[in-house]
């Protein structure tokens, strides 16, 4: 095995000194899709149905890809009719070469849809940096995890590490976990295992649609001490804000939105706001109360992005005047010179950013 990596890195240098990248990764990769000699690539190997329009995609990954640490996000590229995506989704270790993605069909979801009803065994994506802050650095005796619907992928993620680490066996974690029907709950057979080997581990599963069990104060009134517990929130813009608000007296809090709620979206606001793009010296009226990104995306313009979820980065830019609306915690600010997530930010006054 030593001796067929040593030759293919032999091969790898003396292709890389005659040809060019791209070309040497196109004749590798007739011969095995996942060989490349600088893209981090990896390979369906098993597609499995986990929950309602819920799939879990079992990935082999090749050498260039970077692991994250649990509850990281990857950004996932994928490619549909000829044009390539990126999305972005928490993946769970499995072992040295494979990752788990975990992918809900969301409604009018070009990437989740195609996910979870058309790819296949044997399709190959792009898995970029991984990011986000959500790790597994606990420094309390005990750890809580509020997921919402998809928020659950990086909570599996943590508890899967946390098991194969044994640091179940001193930290006590605590998973509750709100999904609309029972058809939603994704890896309930995983939790009930979990709980079996560790006792230190329990999980509640709540039902908002048809039981009406929305995150609320009696939740927080069951845990004997906040003031150890870090908790970590993922789900819906809405559910987080709700988490840090509720949980804010805990030793740490930190939460993860990974959609702005139809809240956020329909907020009273109305009008619209002017929006002057230095860089490529236009003015635009976009709606007031909406996502920057989004707008400027409906009229045509595409500023670069990753996440859409205010974690990665790739969408900020120099705001240099006007007011903004954060549409995950409703925070204002109205200081220029500021660098600007236009993907969770709305307009309030007309802006000048650098794009
Ligand atoms: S696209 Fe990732 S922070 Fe905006």
């Amino acid at each position: 095995m030593q001796a067929v990596e040593k030759r293919f890195s032999l091969f790898n240098s003396l292709a890389q000194s005659v040809i060019s990248s791209h070309d040497t990764n196109f004749w590798l990769q007739k011969i095995n899709p996942l060989w490349s000699v600088n893209q981090p690539l990896a390979k369906i190997v098993k597609k499995q149905i986990v929950a309602k329009d819920t799939v879990s995609l079992i990935l082999e990954c090749n050498r260039h890809v970077q692991r994250g640490v649990a509850g990281q996000h990857h950004p996932v590229t994928v490619e549909i009719a000829g044009r390539h995506y990126e999305r972005t989704y928490s993946l769970m270790q499995l072992d040295s070469a494979h990752l788990c993605l975990t992918v809900k069909k969301v409604e009018q979801g070009l990437v989740s849809s195609w996910l979870v009803d058309r790819a296949n065994v044997g399709d190959i994506f792009r898995l970029g940096q991984p990011y986000g802050d959500m790790q597994q650095h606990i420094q309390t005796p005990n750890l809580l995890l509020l997921a919402a619907g998809s928020g659950i992928t990086p909570m599996l993620s943590l508890i899967e590490s946390f098991s194969q680490t044994k640091q179940l066996i001193k930290t006590p974690v605590q998973l509750m976990y709100w999904v609309k029907t029972h058809a939603d709950v994704a890896y309930i057979d995983y939790l009930k295992e979990v709980a079996e080997n560790f006792p230190n581990f329990g999980y509640q599963i709540f039902y908002t649609q048809e039981q009406d069990e929305r995150l609320n104060q009696s939740h927080v009134e069951q845990l004997a001490r906040l003031d150890e517990t870090t908790v970590y929130a993922c789900g819906p813009s809405g559910f987080a804000t709700t988490a840090e608000s509720l949980f804010k007296h805990a030793a740490n809090v930190q939460s993860e939105a990974f959609s702005l709620s139809q809240f956020d979206l329909d907020s009273n606001e109305t009008g619209f706001i002017n929006v002057t793009l230095t860089q490529s010296n236009k003015t635009i009226a976009i709606p007031k109360g909406q996502s920057i990104l989004s707008s400027l995306e409906h009229q045509g313009i595409k500023p670069n992005h990753g996440c859409r979820m205010g974690i990665c980065n790739k969408c900020a830019c120099n705001k240099a005047q006007g007011s903004t609306k954060n549409l995950l915690n409703g925070s204002a600010n109205h200081e220029p010179t500021q660098l600007l997530k236009i993907c969770v930010n709305s307009a309030q006054s007309d802006l000048v950013i650098d794009l």
